[in-house]
């Protein structure tokens, strides 16, 4: 139930306008109170006078409104709301909110909340799938927004492909869990992510070629779900996700620190690539061509920080997740890796270059536990991300 959730619905310019009637009746049988907001061009599909009698609410139109802007201000209208759901969201809107103008009424309340945002798209498919949208799509992610949608099917303009706005009932359903708090709500998870840098001399370091990407899709992915994520991150090409603790570190040993300082946790997500060994006796000043020769570098292990963590006598959290990056035998090497790490599961994937997974958008995993193993097809990083974090999320719910 949404019983006294007050919700700010942005109505912007597209046929799909006219689902957004039915979701304010749905939005208000589950109990919220719905404040709307038409667009200009959203009044070209459907009226403010139909909008704001089923709203049973006035219907915001207009930045320079002066007696609202007296009476409330366009920033009190979009901070008394608990969620902000845009449906229809327009490419138009997408590229407005994604660019951080405010140029009408919908684009200054999206710039000026720190109320979460939810965005239904609906546009014909070119335009869900030009590189614009799909760059504006990814911007919008990185910046918190949650996505319903866009579903595939049949358009008014006569396509079939991704485009079409999600269905109200379904727009219902996703207000209702991130209202509700999410499936993890109250659960407290650990992700480490990124690559680790292992310094030679103050200014040389050994390093590896993860991006950070599929971490931090799932810390994303989690905290979306309601949880409380600790991001434990060495250096990463990708910045961390909103909504989540950052500890960044640099070495396996300072990773290994900020890990035991983060627990206890319900589950521990291990994404990090981190290296296997360290300088033993990194210098304290720079190696010097002339002077040193050239250096010879003694190298010492690391800490495996998953399996210190699967290993441990007491506190250990409920369910331990580790992630396997091989070039051969993925299965049977990952397999034999879970059992030498202990953890509970193994999250495989192939990293040989031919794969492009390595720093790419994609990932193709076998998910690894006591049950055997469970390939995935090759999707995108942020769809392993979401599957990985329901997986999580039914696990720690038993
Ligand atoms: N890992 C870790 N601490 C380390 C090394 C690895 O926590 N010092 C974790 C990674 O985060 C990942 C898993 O262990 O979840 C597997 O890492 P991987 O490098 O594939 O395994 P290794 O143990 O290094 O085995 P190998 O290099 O022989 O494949």
């Amino acid at each position: 139930m949404l019983a006294e959730k007050r919700i700010l619905l942005i109505i912007g310019g597209g046929i799909a306008a006219y689902k957004s009637l039915e979701l304010i009746r749905r939005l208000q049988d589950r109990g919220a109170r719905v404040t709307p907001v038409l667009t200009r061009a959203g009044a070209q599909f459907v009226t403010p006078l139909s909008v704001s009698a089923l709203a049973g609410h006035k219907v915001y139109t207009d930045l320079f409104d002066l007696t609202d802007e007296a009476e409330m201000g366009h920033i009190n209208l979009s901070r008394s709301a608990d969620l902000i759901v845009v449906a229809p969201a327009t490419a138009d809107l997408m590229a407005k909110m994604a660019a951080g103008l405010a140029e009408d009424l919908a684009s200054t309340l999206l710039l000026a909340t720190d109320t979460p945002v939810m965005v239904a798209p609906a546009m014909n498919v070119r335009m869900w799938e030009h590189p614009a949208t799909q760059r504006n799509r990814a911007q919008l992610e990185q910046d918190g927004i949650g996505f319903i949608g866009p579903n595939e099917g049949g358009m008014a303009c006569g396509e079939f492909g991704p485009g079409r706005m999600a269905e109200p009932a379904e727009i219902v359903a996703a207000v209702e869990a991130k209202l509700s708090g999410g499936p993890l709500a109250g659960k407290r998870i650990l992700v480490t992510s990124g690559p680790t840098h292992e310094p030679i001399d103050p200014v040389r370091y050994i390093a590896n070629r993860s991006s950070g990407a599929q971490g931090t899709a799932i810390a994303r992915a989690l905290a979306g779900l309601g949880a409380q994520v600790v991001f434990v991150t060495g250096p990463a090409d990708v910045p961390p996700p909103p909504g989540v603790e950052v500890v960044a570190v640099e070495t396996a040993q300072q990773m290994l620190e900020a890990v035991e300082g983060a627990l206890p946790v319900d589950a521990g997500v291990f994404a990090a690539a981190v290296a296997d060994w360290r300088v033993a006796s990194a210098s304290d000043r720079k190696l010097k061509k002339s002077r040193d020769g050239m250096p010879s570098l003694a190298f010492a292990e690391n800490p495996d920080i998953l399996k210190t963590v699967s290993r441990m006598p007491e506190g250990r959290p409920r369910l331990v997740v580790g992630f396997a990056a091989e070039t051969d035998d993925v299965i049977d090497n990952a397999t034999a890796k879970r059992a030498r790490k202990g953890c509970d599961w193994i999250v495989a994937n192939d990293v040989s270059p031919a794969t492009g997974i390595m720093g790419g958008a994609e990932n193709a995993v076998v998910l690894i536990s006591d049950e055997g193993h469970e390939e995935w097809p090759r999707m995108g990083k942020a769809e392993v991300a979401d599957r990985l974090a329901r997986r999580i999320a039914a696990a720690l719910d038993g």
